[in-house]
């Protein structure tokens, strides 16, 4: 019983329903839309799109995406952030926003939400904070599709997408739907969220989006009174493994509670306290990301 068990899921991980790559079969010369694969569509207005990662939740993504967004609004970019963690939005609390987004004229766009300088668009603006949102994979996949392409966004230079953890629907439909222009991994040092950061590594490689690098969080523990630095969750695992993955480090950032502390007061540290270290981290990262990017002539 054990063993066809097994054997079925052996099969459904082989099966390719979404016409990924084959690492068998040659590459495939067949146009995407010819071999039923959705066309990458841009977002309006967006000059360049990046997707904030991990194969985990609770490595610090969404923190990670809203000071990296923040700082590179510090830099003179106009930014924004999407949150595409349909399940568990964290972007309104973190950038201190609610209520619900207004329609445009014609009443087909969303209105992003503005905090510090960086629109931003979350499910969680539309529902209840406290209720559970309880969808089947087609509502999700429609909510996500108005989040990708019904929101206004005017122009900006660079649009920060928070995404949910793990490989699934979501992760995959904005990889091969959206025009990406690179990835960003987050990890903490532990080996246990480094196994999930190459499996989300991995995935976008296969969908043949840039990984721009991977960021280490919570590298190590400062303590807030007597400054002392502990490696608790290791030392340099990300690091190592970035190597390995032969992809970019783009940086790392402590563990601290103040960190901690102003990102549940919707006060995230690049904003309220932009001359810690902290602060300095952060933007040290938006620029090694914003250097990756690809120069593109402004869209329209
Ligand atoms: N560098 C850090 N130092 C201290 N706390 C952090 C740090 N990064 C994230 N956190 C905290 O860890 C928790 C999970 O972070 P979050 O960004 O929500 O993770 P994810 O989006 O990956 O699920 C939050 O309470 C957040 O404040
Ligand atoms: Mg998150």
């Amino acid at each position: 019983m054990a063993r066809r068990l097994f054997s079925t899921f052996r099969a459904l991980a082989h099966e390719n329903p979404l016409g990924l790559p084959n690492r068998r079969a040659p590459p495939p010369t067949i146009p995407r839309a010819q071999r039923g694969l959705p066309k990458k569509m841009p977002i309006r207005g967006v000059d360049n799109v990046i997707a904030v990662a991990s194969g985990k939740g609770g490595v610090g993504k969404s923190t990670t995406a809203v000071n990296i967004a923040l700082a590179a609004a510090s830099l003179k970019k106009k930014v924004g952030i999407l949150d595409a963690d349909i399940f568990g939005p964290s972007i309104p609390s973190l950038m201190n926003l609610e209520g619900e987004p207004e329609l445009s004229d014609k009443g087909d766009q969303l209105i992003p939400l503005t905090n510090y300088g960086v629109k931003c668009m979350s499910m969680g603006f539309m529902v209840d904070k406290e209720a559970p949102i309880v969808w089947r994979g087609l509502m999700v996949m429609k909510a996500l599709q108005q989040l990708l392409h019904q929101v206004d966004w005017g122009h900006l230079d660079l649009l920060v997408i928070d995404m949910p953890p793990g490989t699934g629907d979501v992760q995959l439909t904005i990889s091969q739907q959206v025009e990406l222009d690179g990835s960003v991994i987050i990890s903490t040092p532990q080996d246990i969220a480094l196994i999930d950061a190459v499996k989300g590594t991995n995935m976008f490689k296969k969908v043949n989006v840039p990984i721009l690098g991977l960021v280490q969080n919570m590298s190590l523990y400062i303590c807030p009174n007597c400054h002392h630095e502990s490696h608790i969750f290791g030392h340099d695992g990300a690091h190592r493994m970035a190597e390995k993955m032969d992809i970019p480090f783009l940086g790392e950032v402590p563990l601290h509670a103040d960190i901690c502390k102003l990102s549940d007061a919707g006060q995230p540290i690049v904003i309220s306290q932009p001359d810690s270290p902290f602060a300095a981290h952060y933007r040290q990262i938006a620029t090694n990301i914003l250097n990756s990017l690809p120069a593109k002539p402004a869209k329209q």
